[in-house]
């Protein structure tokens, strides 16, 4: 029996969640995404594939107004996905949609689910180094952010962990790797880190260097330039991670060497830019640090390492492996940063690169010192993609 009217209307809506879209429209299947936020949030803040996105955008209250023009503007005959900032007001137009017979699903939780799922990808090694471990990059999509699980012989060591510290544990249990430590390479301005939580809760070593300045109310295991960890060992395998003290972005910047061969830089150096000095306050001293971070702590390393950065600003930086990452020696070449002959001339460069931070980093960084805050704030407050580079090129998709 044909559906009433009335009958659609109670229909279930269908759904989708972000972990299932995402694969599809980076494939490109056509799917047309409705985006039904307001003006403003559309501006700042977009969904973004390795595909362009095809999108439509109109805003919800134009729904309400007037339901009938907003659907005319909705192509017919497409796969159609709605999306607004929670997933309530896009539930309501997919099942307007649907009634209207476009077939149409809801993006669960809308643009805080995108903006807390993590994607993980295998980082390509060669077959001598994949024997002994496996480094996984960690996408944080919705913002740009990069975290890693590093695993050799039965053990993992976590980098610059998101907040959802359970995803880490089951992503390490599927891994058969057992956590042993958690590394930040920086006091974040742009996410809440999952370190102290994830350590805290394993009872394993938690590190960052929040640096002179700053006061750090998170308990520590202290390392040192230059110090080694070992990794693994319980299978017979292990691998070594050195410490590499790298200031600048903030005065604590610190890298970690893996195997000799891959730099976790953080905020230090991206794939197209370097990361921004003025988020403390003091542009110019970060800035010579920074400078001379660049140009001679990491100038004994080969130009055969492969940097492995904390975030990216556009798809074009996410390489065909869906990879985020870089050979030093060719970001030596092609990063504009790095071509900068003086200190002075880079800060010059980075500071009329920057805008102001969002006021949510000040918030951001208290929290990540150890101040507290509520789940509800630190969600708010994390919001959009992250603004960490002193200057993403201007590339295609960025
Ligand atoms: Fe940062």
């Amino acid at each position: 029996m044909a559906d009433t009217p009335d009958a659609a209307a109670e229909a279930p809506v269908p759904t989708v969640e972000v972990g299932k879209l995402l694969p599809r429209l980076d494939r490109g299947e056509g799917i047309l995404l409705v985006d039904v936020r307001n003006e403003e949030e559309f501006e700042t803040w977009k969904v973004e594939a390795r595909r362009p996105v095809e999108t439509v955008h109109v805003p919800y209250f134009d729904f309400i107004e007037d339901a009938d023009a907003s659907i005319a503007k909705i192509p017919r005959g497409r796969d159609v996905v709605v999306l607004c900032a929670q997933g309530g007001s896009s539930a309501m137009v997919a099942g307007m949609l649907q009634e209207a017979g476009i077939p149409s699903a809801n993006i669960v939780g809308g643009m805080i689910a995108y903006g807390i799922y993590l994607e993980p990808v295998r980082v390509p090694l060669a077959a001598a180094e994949a024997a002994r471990y496996e480094v996984w990059q960690v996408n944080r999509r919705g913002k740009g952010c990069l975290s890693y699980v590093i695993a050799s012989g039965g053990e993992a060591v976590i980098v610059d962990p998101s907040r959802h510290v359970e995803w880490y544990e089951g992503f390490a249990a599927e891994r058969g790797a057992r956590i042993v430590r958690v590394l930040d390479t920086h006091v974040h301005a742009d996410h809440v880190s999952g370190g102290p939580a994830l350590a805290g809760k394993l009872g394993v070593p938690y590190f960052v260097a929040a640096g002179e300045g700053f006061e750090l109310h998170q308990p520590v295991t202290p390392l040192g330039d230059g110090q080694k960890i070992r990794l693994g060992g319980e299978r017979g395998v292990s691998i070594e991670v050195r410490v590499v003290s790298t200031p600048g972005h903030t005065p604590g910047s610190t890298s970690f060497l893996v195997d000799g061969k891959h730099l976790l830089t953080g905020d230090t150096l991206f794939v197209a830019s370097v990361g921004r000095p003025d988020l403390g306050g003091h542009v110019v001293e970060w800035g010579h640090a920074l400078f001379d971070t660049l140009k001679r702590r990491l100038a004994d390393l080969p130009g055969e390492t492969r940097v492995l950065p904390a975030h990216y600003s556009g798809m074009a930086e996410v390489s065909p492996e869906g990879v985020v990452w870089g050979l030093l020696g060719d970001l030596r070449r092609t990063v504009p940063e790095m071509q900068i002959a003086t200190a002075d001339a880079f800060v010059a460069a980075v500071r009329g690169a920057v805008k102001d931070p969002p006021k949510a980093y000040a918030e951001i960084i208290k929290v990540n010192l150890g101040a507290p805050a509520t789940e509800e704030k630190i969600s708010e407050w994390e919001l959009g993609k992250n603004q960490c580079a002193a200057s993403a090129r201007k590339v295609a998709g960025a």
